[in-house]
């Protein structure tokens, strides 16, 4: 990898000279993009960004987790400093954190973190298990998750108070199919959308 590094350095040196130079002092990415870890969903790669236009996030599942300090954190930085215009959450079918949330199976620590998943399945269980095909029942529920994460962005203050101050960031569930390498819109959220009354937070009170 560090030997791959020096060779990828001297391309981009060679191809413009200014390349580093320009990266070095200033960060602007217009998006924030929430992925999952998984090792095939590399967020530059698959959109072809380059570096210096996407603020990244990944972790298992790519979970909006309101007691996630690293994801929380992440997440105000980007919409309070960065100024993101856009936040995506993108999913992927074949998501091993998927499949193993709608198991019974006892993973250890991590069953702390699945269990938002398998929150999410008691919340569509009737429309999944309306699903007779188990494979097409998976796919759906990692098209629900990545719909529920985006509205789990929508119930923090974080983008509830810009959306108020700057009439942004619009909201995205995005999902990525493994084996032709194509992402798929499932959810768009503009600014100042609607939010079930319970989630809402009144600013001026
Ligand atoms: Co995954």
């Amino acid at each position: 990898m560090l030997a791959r590094n020096k060779a990828w350095a001297e391309y981009e040196r060679a191809k413009d000279p200014e390349y580093f130079s320009r990266l070095e002092n200033v960060q602007t990415p217009d998006v924030l993009w929430i992925g999952c870890s998984d090792s095939r969903v590399a967020a530059n790669v698959i959109t072809g960004t380059l570096p210096g236009e996407v603020f990244v996030h990944r972790n298992i599942a790519n979970m909006v987790v309101h007691t996630d300090l690293n994801l929380m954190s992440v997440l105000e930085y980007a919409v309070n400093v960065l100024k993101v215009k856009h936040v995506i959450v993108c999913g992927h079918y074949g998501c091993g954190g998927v499949a193993a949330a709608m198991t019974n199976k006892s993973y250890g620590l991590i069953n702390k973190w699945l269990r938002n998943i398998k929150d999410v399945y008691r919340l569509h269980q009737e429309e999944l298990e309306a699903i007779p095909d188990e494979q097409a029942r998976l796919d759906r529920l990692t098209e629900l998750n990545v719909i529920e994460q985006v509205y789990d962005l929508a119930k923090t203050t974080v983008v509830q108070k810009a959306w108020k101050d700057r009439n942004g960031p619009h909201l995205h569930g995005w999902v990525y199919r493994l084996s032709d390498g194509i992402i798929h819109p499932l959810v768009e959220r503009e600014p100042g959308s609607a939010v079930e009354d319970i989630y809402r937070f009144d600013f001026d009170a």
